[in-house]
């Protein structure tokens, strides 16, 4: 059973510098299970950093960030990337045949994927079978994108980070995974964060949003805030200027 309000992912006053320079600065708030969260914000605002931290391929400066109630600093890395799935807008493939690509994170830890494992996968994002042995090469955007997304779920994580996933894709093959993600979603109950420009997305696909400006957080809640955003910075942003 699900339950809506369950926390997936808490940030307690996290903040992320490089030397000097201050990336995302204290940034508090949590992330509901099951649930799609959007996250949106100017270029630069720190959507991507966010996520980094999320998976662990960056450490928070300062502060916690708790993955299902357990500090993300006590995770083996192994156990941390099975938790959470990252797909990428450019949706990078390892040389070889679309299986090659789907087995990775399994073969990353020396297991294997069945065949017909494989083929439950490509079914899940709507690929035909014939997909398995393609050269990953050959693949258009949108097919990229579908083996990208079927590739996070062979870990079967509970949460998945995605980081612009449809931005260059075409209308109809960005719908297609937009529907997909609903889907899986639906049908997975899986937490979601989704980081998208396309703020017609953001408010169609979120249950929640977060609006980044600036390397904080500026408002949060459910996704009907980008209709009526109460802070000035998220106006603005909304509005098509710079937060
Ligand atoms: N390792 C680093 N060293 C220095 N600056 C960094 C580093 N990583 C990120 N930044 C800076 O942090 C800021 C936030 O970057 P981030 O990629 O998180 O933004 P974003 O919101 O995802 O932007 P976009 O919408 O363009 O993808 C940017 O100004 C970026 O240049
Ligand atoms: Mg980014």
């Amino acid at each position: 059973m699900t339950q809506p309000h369950k926390e997936a992912i808490r940030f307690e006053n996290v903040s992320y510098s490089v030397g000097d320079v201050s990336i995302l600065t204290k940034i508090s708030g949590s992330i509901i299970a099951n649930q799609i969260t959007t996250l949106v914000g100017p270029s630069g605002s720190g959507k991507t950093t966010l996520l980094k931290l999320c998976n662990g391929l960056i450490s928070p400066t300062d502060g916690e960030i708790w993955i299902e109630d357990q500090a993300i600093d006590t995770y083996d890395p192994v156990d941390l990337r099975r938790e959470i799935g990252f797909a990428l807008q450019s949706a990078p493939m390892i040389r070889g045949t679309v299986y090659d690509n789907l087995a990775l994170p399994l073969t990353l830890q020396n297991k294997e994927l069945l065949k017909k494992e494989a083929l439950h996968y490509l079914d899940t994002v709507g690929l035909e079978y014939k997909f398995l042995t393609y050269n990953a090469a050959d693949l258009s955007g949108g097919q990229r994108q579908k083996v990208s997304i079927a590739r996070t779920l062979v870990n079967e994580s509970p949460i998945l980070l995605l980081d612009e996933i449809t931005s260059a894709l075409d209308q109809t093959s960005a719908y297609d995974i937009e529907q997909l993600i609903r889907n899986i979603k639906d049908i997975h109950g899986k937490t979601i964060i989704w980081i998208t420009h396309n703020l017609i997305q953001a408010k169609e696909l979120g249950d929640y949003t977060w609006i980044m400006a600036d390397g904080k957080v500026v408002e949060t809640g459910t996704s009907d805030i980008l209709h009526h955003p109460t802070t000035a910075t998220a106006q603005r942003f909304i509005e098509g200027g710079q937060a």
